[in-house]
């Protein structure tokens, strides 16, 4: 057994111990890792691609189904306890950990499958508000744990998509389809270039000699998030409303050009037509991105990460003070090749490619410059590209 299986291993035996210590009876474990997102941010919705990967953190839900219809929800980590029946399913509003949980339950008795009560136990070192979508990895865990236990025989790609409605109908956040298809269908040493309107994939190797991922989290949680995430989708759908009156094959920004832009959204209302902007640029950005990658052109994908950060920064933005402030610091770097603020945005982490023999000196540096700055201390994370969703006991 390799490290990584026997590290995952482990910390699904404890998930385990746990589970018996609650409810006396041995469970499966399921584990579910958080993402990175190399580039390509803010185009899920927007139907363009996006180059994520699931990492070496992850959620763990140990589970067994019950007699009756009863679930019984424990989150190890917080020591919290959370309890409904199947028949009163519903978004629970003082806490937010079982809505992950239980917006992928929804998702089956929509589909009309059967479902039994359950009990669970879940462990996480998936940092909750980093932009690693934590959430997505606990609805990718349960919706892929009830279809083992309920032989449901359904597909991945199909899973990711229960997981995506369970975050719009439990979390309230309107999200893509990114965060939960790179937890559930990651690959160790891949990242994957995905097709958002069409759900096409390619597994593009991501190994590049003596360069590390390293994450830098403002500790910043993002609290904004939810309500301006879905203004910021508002906003690009009100673009292609206009352009199709003229435009009728649009369908999303994907189709769009910045000369479209110009012509239709630029004279109506200049916010929208910057945030819009922003995206046709990221799609057109991202393909070239994957070219540079292909080539292993690293420098030019880093070019265009922190390209990337300054459209979100000064366009989109979703940025803040901490997350520009982390980019800045590393920006003349020449060990740090590429930089930006990642996920949703408004706090979270930034992801920073650096060469290895640098990795330490900076964190050390960044951690005491960003501490007088700020008054905290950010978090540094190392990680490396794992498998996605899979069942380990
Ligand atoms: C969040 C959402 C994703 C995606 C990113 C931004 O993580 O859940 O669907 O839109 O923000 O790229």
């Amino acid at each position: 057994m390799d490290e990584i299986n026997k590290a995952q291993r482990e910390i699904a035996e404890k998930a385990a111990k746990k589970f018996r210590h609650f409810f006396s009876e041995e469970p499966i474990v399921v584990r579910s890792p958080g993402r990175i997102n190399i580039i390509g941010e803010h185009t899920d919705y927007n139907e363009g691609f996006v180059l994520p990967a699931a990492i070496d953190k992850a959620a763990y839900l140990a589970i067994a189904l019950r007699d009756d219809d009863e679930i019984h929800l424990v989150a190890a980590d917080l020591n919290e306890k959370f309890s409904i029946s199947l028949n009163e399913l519903k978004p629970v509003s003082d806490i937010s950990w079982p809505n992950y949980i239980l917006g992928s339950v929804a998702q089956f008795i929509k589909k009309g499958i059967a479902l039994k009560g359950f009990n669970a136990v879940l462990m996480s070192d998936v940092p909750i508000g980093a932009g690693l979508s934590s959430s997505a990895a606990v609805e990718c865990a349960t919706t892929f744990a009830l279809n083992e236990l309920m032989h449901a025989n359904l597909e991945k790609l199909e899973m990711v998509k229960m997981s995506q409605i369970a975050e719009h109908e439990y979390a309230g956040v309107m999200c893509g389809i990114m965060d939960q298809f790179a937890s559930m269908m990651g690959k160790e040493g891949y990242v994957m270039k995905l097709d958002c309107r069409s759900l096409q994939y390619d597994y593009v190797p991501f190994k590049l000699e003596g360069i590390k991922i390293l994450l830098l989290d403002t500790n910043v949680k993002h609290s904004l998030a939810s309500s301006e995430y879905n203004t910021r989708r508002t906003e690009c759908s009100q673009a292609v409303t206009w352009i199709k009156e003229h435009e009728p094959q649009v369908k999303s920004l994907r189709d769009v050009t910045e000369e479209m832009l110009d012509k239709y959204v630029l004279i109506k209302d200049k916010l929208v037509d910057m945030r819009s902007r922003f995206i046709v640029q990221e799609i057109n950005r991202l393909q070239r991105a994957c070219e540079d990658l292909l080539k292993g052109d690293i420098q030019a994908l880093g070019i265009k990460m922190f390209a990337t950060h300054d459209g979100l920064s000064k366009m989109y933005e979703v940025s803040c003070d901490e997350l520009d402030y982390l980019v800045e610091f590393v920006r003349n770097n020449d060990a740090v090749v590429g930089a930006r603020m990642m996920g949703g945005g408004f706090g979270g982490c930034t992801i920073n490619l650096i060469k290895e023999e640098a990795v330490g000196a900076l964190i050390k540096d960044i951690s005491a410059q960003y501490l007088k700055h700020f008054g905290k201390k950010p978090d540094a994370y190392l990680v490396s590209i794992s498998d996605g969703t899979s069942k380990i006991l």
